[in-house]
């Protein structure tokens, strides 16, 4: 950045208040108000003018800043907190009678003359899918977030929770305009649910092994809050929206007005909340959003209501479980019945074979349904599903539907027994079932047409190569034409090829040629997924591209030296290993390294600096200059590997803020532990100076 260097300190001091303003502004603009005034790019730039000026003068950083999401990482498990305030649950019902009931009791239950109108008043919200948490803020600053847990002790995720771009790490009003109009209290605790967006969950999903799939948004959530990488936590890109403030200044508030003196502070609070003067005005909001639901980018199952008149909270008291002041009205579940017409068997890219169920078209979770899956074959058997029954299906995370039973007073007399293949129905090669495996595969790995496209459109996908317009119309016939055998051989595409293709223009087929061109800049860590290892998702594809660096140190190495690399077990470690020994994966391999696909991570070595040369190195504790990817990045520039577990192999053990039992071992074994900053010199001395 020129004219930052050698900055006064003074100045620098102000430049970076400027830029931290300016970032949680944007961040409340994007994140709060969904108008974003700036592009992703501009606001990347303007963290990175932020990081280089904080790693210029380290005392300037300051825990709230928003280059301090993205931390280190946990090593330990979470730490257990007790809640200022019991963290209740809410009392649900499905009928809309009982809601009436509800009302007309806390009617009932209200001193006399505390209703205005026709009665309490009543905020209606949506009832968010995800995980509770409770964060705490003191002084304006975030200090801790927290699971519910047993409502009285929860796990301290602050960490996690720091990543979430929706989570103020301090409180607007605080940063100099004060916005709301109380004072505030050393102490504020804000409730709401963490939830991962529809689209999020299903490139997340796409980027995991099949076996490894998420069911739902709210699993993935609960999931991801508790991993102890906080790096990948904010890959994940979860949100936070915030249903409960409570907090001496606003004690006095309705509970309409604290939601807006939530926004004040900074927090996404969804926006769609009303106040409702009657029983009708609740209906009618319940209503909308029956159908309108599936319109919103995130799940919900249902809506919360909750009286406003807060000083009336503490009169009508709480259960055990649930506090009376609010009750949540769940929607039924997705569900609809309609007849099974026929079974189809998909070959997916590792061979498994998959009952695919082809319906009557119904209407189901704001889609129409006409494909379903059955899981395995032993799930036909289970369910006793024949051909024409009437089947009861479910949207599961209103992503994938699923046969969940079958109404068998409704079997027809045409109802006909489902044949299971016996060989492939791609390639007609008989079909295995390894022994304790509920599923069946199709052997033929190497020339099964169905597993080929299948592999090929992984290959493609977004969450790998990510080549637009390489979809499945066009693989089919690549595949069928005998064009292509392996990802390798799309690189060698030539315009002919592609024009030879149905429905492919002139305009078309360049654009596909140009997006095949431009998947050759993907990073190594994308190419390792994209060749479809057998449990290696993008996540473990990164963890092994960042911990060897190179795909040829990888196809060296044994499975357990694989297995070494923080995060990966031994069968992932064994998939790895065999897959680099199957000469059709060398095949491919040469031809994509012909294409000029990237092999190796990052940047290449840093000049003169090899001083990890050969060298395991393995991080514990929390770091604070670095994230760990940045730490491991360092390390495999400069020749070496990154693994997880201490062993007579390891060379060197980098030290962090309360390091583990991997430091005692470490120096049982007499293995070279170095501090954080002494790892800073090594990477420092070994760039330029040699
Ligand atoms: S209020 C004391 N409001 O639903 C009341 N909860 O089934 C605290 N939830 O534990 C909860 N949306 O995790 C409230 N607008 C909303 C909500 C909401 C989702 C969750 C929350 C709660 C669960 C109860």
């Amino acid at each position: 950045m020129p004219g930052m260097k050698n900055m006064r300190k003074e100045d620098a001091a102000l430049e970076i208040e400027r830029l931290h303003k300016e970032l949680d502004r944007h961040n409340y603009l994007y994140y709060v108000l969904a108008k974003p005034v700036i592009s992703d790019y501009e606001f990347d730039r303007m963290l990175e003018k932020l990081i280089e000026l904080e790693q210029e003068f380290p005392d300037l950083r300051t825990s709230d800043s928003p280059t301090q999401r993205v931390g280190g990482w946990i090593t330990k498990e979470f730490p257990s907190v007790t809640h200022r305030e019991r963290m209740l649950s809410l009392s649900n019902t499905y009928s809309i009678e009982e809601v009436g009931d509800y009302y007309k009791r806390v009617l009932k239950l209200l001193p006399q003359g505390s209703q205005s109108g026709n009665g309490p008043a009543f905020v209606a919200e949506l009832k968010f899918d995800g995980v509770a948490v409770s964060l705490l803020y003191r002084d304006g600053k975030l200090v801790r977030g927290a699971t519910r847990g047993d409502g009285v002790q929860g796990d301290d995720i602050t960490p996690n929770i720091r990543t979430l771009r929706s989570v103020p790490l301090r409180l607007r009003g605080i940063s100099g305009e004060t916005l709301f109009s109380g004072g505030y209290d050393a102490e504020i605790e804000v409730r709401g649910e963490v939830f991962m967006r529809k689209e999020d969950f299903t490139a997340l999903n796409g980027s995991r092994p099949e076996d490894e799939q998420f069911a739902n948004p709210r699993n993935a959530t609960a999931g991801t809050l508790k991993l102890q990488d906080s790096a990948e936590v904010a890959r994940r890109k979860l949100f936070f929206v915030a249903y409960y403030l409570k907090s001496a200044p606003f004690d006095d508030l309705p509970h309409h007005e604290r939601l807006k003196e939530l926004e004040y502070l900074g927090f996404y609070t969804g926006g769609h909340y009303r106040l409702c003067y009657d029983i009708e005005d609740i209906y009618g909001f319940i209503r909308d959003w029956h159908e309108q639901r599936w319109k919103l980018p995130y799940e919900i199952d249902g809506v919360v209501l909750k009286l406003d008149d807060v000083s009336l909270w503490a009169e009508l008291g709480a259960t055990s479980k649930s506090p009376r002041w609010a009750i949540a009205y769940k929607y039924p579940a997705q569900r609809a019945r309609t007849v099974l017409v026929s079974v189809v068997f998909q070959v997916g890219r590792l061979g498994t074979i998959t009952p695919v169920a082809e319906l009557e078209p119904v209407k189901l979770a704001g889609t129409t349904v006409s494909r379903s899956t059955l899981h395995n074959l032993d799930e036909i058997e289970r369910l006793d599903v024949r051909l024409n029954d009437t089947v009861e299906i479910e949207k599961a995370g209103e992503i994938i539907p699923k046969v969940i039973s079958i109404v068998k007073e409704e079997r027809p007399e045409n109802a006909a027994i489902i044949t299971v293949p016996e060989v492939c129905p791609s390639c007609g090669t008989p079909l295995e079932r390894p022994p304790d495996e509920v599923n069946v595969y199709c052997p033929n790995e190497e020339t099964c047409p169905a597993q080929v496209k299948a592999r090929l459109e992984h290959f493609a996908s977004r969450n790998a190569m990510d080549i637009n317009g390489m979809g499945k119309a066009v693989i089919d016939q690549l595949v069928n034409s005998k064009q292509v055998y392996d990802a390798g051989d799309l690189y060698t595409l030539a315009l002919e090829n592609l024009l030879t293709l149905d429905r492919q223009g002139e305009k078309s087929a360049a654009n596909l040629l140009q997006a095949i061109d431009d998947s050759r800049k993907r990073g190594f860590d994308r190419v390792l997924f994209a060749l479809g290892i057998r449990h290696v998702g993008l996540a473990t594809a990164r963890e092994l591209a960042s911990a060897y660096g190179s795909l040829d140190t990888l196809r060296k190495a044994s499975a357990e030296q694989i297995a070494e690399v923080p995060d990966i077990g031994p069968v992932i470690a064994e998939s790895v290993h065999l897959f680099f020994k199957k000469p059709s994966a060398a095949r491919m391999i040469e031809k994509l390294r012909t294409a000029g696909l990237c092999f190796t991570a990052a940047k290449p070595a840093a000049e003169g600096g090899h001083v990890f040369d050969g060298m395991s190195v393995i991080f514990t504790g929390g770091l604070e200059r670095h994230t760990r990817e940045k730490a491991a990045d360092l390390v495999h520039e400069r020749g070496g590997k990154v693994v997880s577990s201490v062993s007579k192999n390891t060379d060197l053990v980098v030290a962090g803020a309360r390091p583990g039992s991997k430091l005692e071992k470490a120096l049982k074994l007499g293995i070279k532990v170095i501090s954080e900053v002494e790892f800073e010199e090594m990477v420092g001395k070994s760039v330029g100076s040699g």
